[in-house]
């Protein structure tokens, strides 16, 4: 069995952050999404990966995976030339995939467990065409939205519903056979000018194949927008941080909680409340952080209140009282103003958001 991940698109929905930056390495507890996916597949047993790029962003992708050898993997990498759709993706891989089986996953899909189980009762019951996983949703007009029977089989597909008639939502975790292929030739695009896998599935299903799903009972973050990406650091932060600390904390200063500090940060006179990860070559003074919170490498803290927000490498807050909830990209610098009459002065980039205190 091979894997393919999902890595092109154009990630409009994360912007700004993807203006300079592909949306799969978009860091939750200071870990690209798309390392979580790669170690997914690697742990059902899968190493052969072929990973979909796109021309903006591909380059980015193949310096943070490499080969692959870091994960277990072995990664070809699998140029798409417009992303054109979820099904237009496996037919740019069908050379990679050959005739094998395989597990596609979309490389900004974060899940709270593994796929294990769900690609070992594939390999093993090869009566089904196709298996997908679906998770309950409360707004299911949003969502790629599945019927399934009494005997566990998937009946039927819609894409964002008006009138769903079930809220199981599809996830981003496919498994195909080689029949995907003879479906994807008989469907065409859709209004949004794009080849649906959901369309493909229902083409299975006509073709007489069977679908079968498992159901994900644990938490599904697409990290979609910013406040998914704030949950999905929480959910990571509260159920896989493991705490260590590599780097240097002052006697001056307190912590409290699950906290991990890389290599070669320091802390100097700060409470450090966790669930917290700060990375490597950190600098936090005179500050209070977390909880929730992650701050990537090269970080300066200084003079400031950080809590609930993520903080990405080479960014400096610097005599802020308190900042919550916040998404902070690469680079920027948080700081007060010379001005003394409340007047503000910002250099900002292009759809970003930013919400000042009235009071
Ligand atoms: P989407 O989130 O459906 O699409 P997108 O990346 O165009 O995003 P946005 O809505 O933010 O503009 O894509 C899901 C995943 O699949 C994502 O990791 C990108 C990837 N993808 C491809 O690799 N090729 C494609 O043709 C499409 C549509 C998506």
């Amino acid at each position: 069995m091979k894997g393919l991940v999902l890595a092109g698109g154009s990630g409009t929905r994360l912007r700004p952050l993807t203006y300079t930056g592909a949306k799969q390495l978009v860091p939750v507890a200071n870990r690209p999404v798309l390392f979580y996916v790669i170690d997914n597949i690697v742990a059902a047993g899968i190493r052969e990966i072929g990973v979909i790029i796109s021309h903006e962003t591909g380059e980015e992708i193949r310096r943070a995976l490499g080969d692959g050898s870091a994960f277990g993997a072995k990664l070809t990498y699998i140029l798409q030339d417009r992303p054109l759709g979820l099904a237009h993706a496996v037919v740019t891989a069908r050379a990679f995939l050959g005739g094998s089986d395989f597990v596609m996953y979309l490389g900004d899909n974060l899940i709270g467990h593994g796929i294990r189980d769900m690609v070992d009762a594939f390999r093993s019951d090869p009566s089904h065409a196709a298996s997908v996983m679906l998770k309950e949703v409360p707004n299911p007009t949003q969502f790629g939205i599945a019927e399934v029977d009494d005997a566990g089989n998937v009946v039927r597909l819609v894409e964002k519903p008006k009138e769903p008639k079930s809220r199981l939502a599809l996830v981003g975790i496919y498994l195909f056979r080689s029949v995907i292929f003879e479906a994807i030739d008989r469907i065409s695009p859709s209004s949004r000018g794009e080849l649906e896998i959901t369309d493909a599935i229902v083409q299975i299903i006509a073709l007489g194949g069977k679908v079968k799903f498992t159901r994900l009972t644990g938490w599904w973050l697409d990290t979609g927008k910013k406040d998914d990406l704030l949950l999905a650091n929480d959910t990571v932060l509260d159920d896989w941080l493991e705490p260590s600390i590599e780097g240097q904390v002052d006697e001056a200063s307190r912590t409290s909680g699950r906290i991990r500090i890389g290599r070669g940060s320091r802390v100097e006179r700060s409470i450090i409340r966790g669930p917290v990860i700060i990375g490597e070559g950190v600098t936090v003074v005179d500050s209070r952080i977390g909880p929730f919170t992650a701050i990537g490498d090269a970080v300066r803290i200084e003079r400031s209140t950080v809590e609930h927000s993520v903080i990405m490498s080479g960014s400096r807050v610097l005599d802020i009282p308190r900042l919550e909830d916040s998404l902070i990209g690469k680079r920027v610098v948080v700081r007060p103003g010379a001005s003394r009459h409340g007047a503000l002065s910002l250099m900002v980039g292009d759809d970003s958001l930013i919400e000042l205190s009235t009071e």
